[in-house]
């Protein structure tokens, strides 16, 4: 499974970057808004630290607006990957930018028959948002679960990408699931790696070495 991170916070993406373990980025433009940064220079910045897909977003509604401003965004790096709202303009700018070789992800995916209908027209990636779902009473894992059974049915490539993910649960289940990516904020991602167990052990191995009066170096 591949982890993306969600955010346009350069210092968080340098520091995960910085373990291996990160695999690609995506923003959107509330994220570009928390960051207070200019939209182009911050996506730039975040292609050259991170070789995975980077998920820049088009804000324009109309299929003709979106298409030039992907042609726009696919110029700062060839990483950059188009993303695109789940309508009716948003699914023929998929198509469009696939048919031209372009990495796209569909974003704002909130049903299994959303997801078919991306995935026939040749997204990258999909994005159905879990934690949006749970947030208003529905099962955003069982989302999850829809889609990976419909892809296996009909054999499609388009990669799911669970977001909108809140805690390390989400994570989990989406593994259990298969999903093909996640993309988290930082403090759930960070959070992957810590386990109360881990630092008892790990405070009590430090204690009896120290007593043994021994180094390694
Ligand atoms: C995904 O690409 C979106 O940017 C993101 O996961 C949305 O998450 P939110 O529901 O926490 O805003």
């Amino acid at each position: 499974m591949k982890f993306f991170v969600d955010t346009a916070d350069i210092a968080e993406i340098r520091e995960l970057a910085a373990t291996g373990l990160l695999d690609g980025v995506t923003t959107n433009p509330s994220l570009i808004h928390k960051s207070g940064r200019k939209f182009m220079e911050v996506i730039a910045e975040i292609c050259s630290v991170v070789p995975g897909p980077v998920s820049a977003e088009v804000v324009a509604l109309d299929h003709e607006t979106m298409m030039k401003e992907a042609a726009v965004l696919r110029k700062i790096a060839d990483n950059v990957t188009i993303k695109v709202p789940l309508t009716i303009d948003g699914l023929k700018t998929c198509k469009a930018l696939s048919e031209d070789g372009a990495m796209v992800n569909v974003t704002l995916c909130f049903s299994a028959n959303q997801a078919l209908l991306a995935a026939k027209a040749g997204a990258t990636f999909i994005s159905p948002f879990i934690g949006r779902l749970d947030d208003n009473g529905m099962d955003g894992t069982q989302l999850i679960a829809d889609i990976r059974l419909i892809y296996d049915n009909y054999g499609f490539e388009t990669e799911i990408l669970a977001a909108s993910l809140r805690h390390s649960m989400h994570v989990l289940e989406c593994a259990k699931i298969g999903a093909d990516v996640i993309t988290a904020p930082p403090a759930v991602i960070k959070s992957l790696f810590n386990h109360v167990l881990t630092d008892k052990g790990l405070a009590a191995f430090a204690k009896d070495w120290e007593a043994t009066g021994q180094s390694i170096l």
